[in-house]
């Protein structure tokens, strides 16, 4: 079998314009991009980096062995491999977990296409893990798609709203203890009060620093961050956490997302702890790189750049074997001689994230750096993986109907550490 060549050329995935200008890592909400090497070439993101810059906390051993403790329950594979690496005070949910203190969890999905992709699933695969200890609310960020886009019109955002919620649903959340909600209808009332409350307290000096707004830059944009923000207040839900605010205002939030978001909630940490509001915790996942390969982020807007979870078990093969960057030799000969790079191969990346089995991926690290396994099958073993991650979702995602939609987007009372006795559904 002949190994593939890293066939990506630059040409055909060009490094986007901000990191072409500056040849700097960035990662933010709205660009996620590696450093631009000497030779041009995009270089892998740097987590260690990004949490130094942030001021992030690593997840080390010890939180893990405390997590087991004090949860019961052996830590995900996405815990187990680092692809969960950071978090900011993790460690205080723990503390109210042990003492029986009420929190929720809080994520989210900016609908941006009609389905979301592998990568997307990442978060909420883990949320909804999480979940089967801890309590949840989604949001849907239609508002923020629709800002944050040239071409997309406000219909379009909401029209993606219920596939992408179904999607949601799909990963297996519990409808007792779930509410989803889309902004175009949510906001009013006490969730817009706490926007308000946070907008008040960032200038626009600081959404420019935090953001890299600038004059152009429309008032939406600005804004919109508040919003994301003051979904992390409980009280901006009465209807789960009850009326009286000085009680809500105490329930913190968990935050699992990837590391992109994390800007949105440094921000809303700060303004908490100005109005004695519990601040957020939050849980950092890495990225799964695009099929291009590393130092990239699979887009929802970039067709090539992902697989989505409506593809078909045909396009998971085609997109693999024609896109997904290789770390193998150039040669078969020299392959078997010097063997692969694991650590820019994406389909073992993709392994790695996906594959449930320890041993197994241990096993296919060491067959494929010594040059035992060939690119081509490497890649068979991959699409094999996605094959049937994806073909289990879609199964589950048949059953969801717009009734069930309606269920989870209802807005009602939850079953949490406060309300135990609300119904299951
Ligand atoms: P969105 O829709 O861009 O992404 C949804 C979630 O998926 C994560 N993500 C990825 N994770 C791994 N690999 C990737 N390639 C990848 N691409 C995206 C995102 O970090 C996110 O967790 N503004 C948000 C919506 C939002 C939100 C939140 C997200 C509102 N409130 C609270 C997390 C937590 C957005 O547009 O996400
Ligand atoms: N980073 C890859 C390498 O180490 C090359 C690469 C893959 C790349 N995809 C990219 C470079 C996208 C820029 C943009 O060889």
């Amino acid at each position: 079998m002949a190994t593939t060549v890293n066939a990506v050329a630059l040409d055909e995935s060009p490094i986007p314009e901000h990191v072409a200008a500056t040849g700097k890592q960035t990662v933010d909400p709205y660009n996620v991009s590696g450093e631009v090497g000497e030779d041009g070439v995009m270089k892998a993101i740097d987590y260690s980096k990004l949490v130094d810059e942030f001021g992030t906390k690593r997840i080390d051993k010890a939180l893990l062995e405390r997590f087991e403790k004090v949860t019961g329950k052996k830590p995900h594979r996405f815990l187990r491999r680092g692809i969960v690496f950071s978090h900011r005070d993790f460690e205080l949910i723990l503390d109210r977990y042990e003492r029986g203190e009420p929190f929720f969890l809080y994520t989210g999905r900016g609908p941006s296409s009609d389905s979301v992709h592998v990568g997307h699933t990442i978060p909420f695969e883990f949320t909804k893990w999480l979940q089967d200890t801890f309590d949840l609310v989604i949001m849907l960020t239609d508002d923020e798609k629709y800002l944050f886009s040239e071409k997309r019109t406000v219909e379009e955002v909401q029209g993606y709203c219920s596939s992408n919620a179904k999607d949601i649903i799909a990963i297996g959340f519990d409808p007792a203890k779930t509410f989803i909600f889309s902004d175009f209808d949510y906001v009013g009332g006490a969730f817009y009060r706490n926007i308000v409350r946070l907008s008040k307290h960032i200038t626009l000096n600081q959404a420019r620093a935090i953001f890299g707004f600038n004059d152009s830059s429309n008032i939406g944009k600005i804004h919109f961050g508040s919003i994301q923000g003051a979904t992390s207040w409980a009280s901006s839900f009465p209807h789960i956490f009850g009326t009286d605010e000085k009680k809500s205002n105490a329930i913190p939030a968990l935050i699992p997302c990837a590391i992109d978001q994390d800007p949105y909630f440094r921000m809303t940490r700060d303004v908490s702890a100005r109005l004695h509001f519990a601040k957020p915790s939050l849980i950092h996942a890495k990225f799964l790189d695009a099929l291009q390969g590393p130092g990239t982020k699979m887009s929802a807007s970039i067709d090539e750049s992902a697989i989505f979870m409506k593809d078909t078990p045909n396009q998971i093969k085609n997109k693999i074997n024609k896109y997904a960057f290789s770390g193998g030799k150039v040669s078969v000969e020299e392959h078997r001689e010097k063997g692969g790079d694991t650590t820019v191969d994406v389909s073992f990346q993709y392994l790695r994230f996906f594959l449930e089995d320890d041993a197994e991926l241990e096993r296919i690290r060491l067959e494929y750096e010594s040059g035992k396994l060939l690119t081509g099958e490497l890649k068979a073993i991959c699409i094999q993986e996605l094959q049937k991650y994806v073909a289990a979702f879609q199964e589950r995602r048949a059953q969801v109907s717009d009734e069930t939609v309606d269920l989870f987007m209802e807005r009602r009372a939850l079953r949490w550490v406060g309300n135990p006795q609300a119904p299951r559904v």
